[in-house]
């Protein structure tokens, strides 16, 4: 078993997920375990099981009124939790039993668009028509609070006139995919 084992947690489309998988899947000291979803219909799901990685999902009572899934992620020896577009709030037991070990992506530049609802499409439109010159995206670790934990890296991209929402989330989303793996990796193995 390797030294270092991770459970992503994804609500939908899960392309960073999908980044994540293939880049430890030969990785001397860190793999995957398990991807754990809200969403039976996450197209995460099917992504992890492309990769040989277990793929379990459950419901909000499970999640937040049961040990369940922290009995999981014991069964599976994690050690560190990554969020990959995973859309509930991470209830303080989990904090608890892996303090800053859960590390999450926010598709903007933390502090600002973020919060309670703003995820996704809902975080490019916010930053367009605030007319922002430049966005991006940040990785930080998690605490009680949606947006709120450690800034562990930011990189930034710039917004034209003609951008639209489409053409920022666009380039939001390359730099989440060429960003978030490495980032886990050094977060991992530096701390
Ligand atoms: C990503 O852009 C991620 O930053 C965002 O959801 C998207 C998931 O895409 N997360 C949040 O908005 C969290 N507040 P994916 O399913 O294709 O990886």
């Amino acid at each position: 078993m390797k030294p270092h084992r991770i459970a992503i947690f994804a609500s939908g489309s899960g392309t960073n997920a999908e980044e994540i998988l293939a880049y430890f899947q030969y990785h001397p000291s860190i793999e995957v375990k398990v991807l754990l979803s809200n969403n039976p219909q996450a197209q995460a799901l099917q992504r992890a099981e492309r990769f040989k990685v277990k793929a379990l999902t459950f419901n909000k009572a499970q999640f937040r009124d049961t040990y369940e899934v922290l009995a999981w992620l014991k069964d599976e020896k994690v050690t560190h939790i990554v969020l990959a577009g995973f859309m509930w709030l991470v209830p303080d037991y989990l904090i608890h039993a892996y303090p800053g070990k859960i590390i999450n992506i926010h598709p903007a530049l933390l502090p600002k668009f973020g919060g309670k609802g703003m995820y996704g499409k809902f975080v490019h439109e916010a930053v367009k028509a605030a007319g922002e010159v430049e966005t991006g995206i940040t990785i930080h670790e998690v605490n009680e609070h949606y947006d709120e934990g450690n800034i562990v890296f930011q990189a930034t991209c710039g917004i034209e006139a003609v951008d639209s929402v489409e053409t920022i989330a666009q380039k939001v989303q390359k730099l989440e995919h060429i960003h978030y793996p490495k980032v886990i990796e050094q977060w991992i193995l530096q701390r």
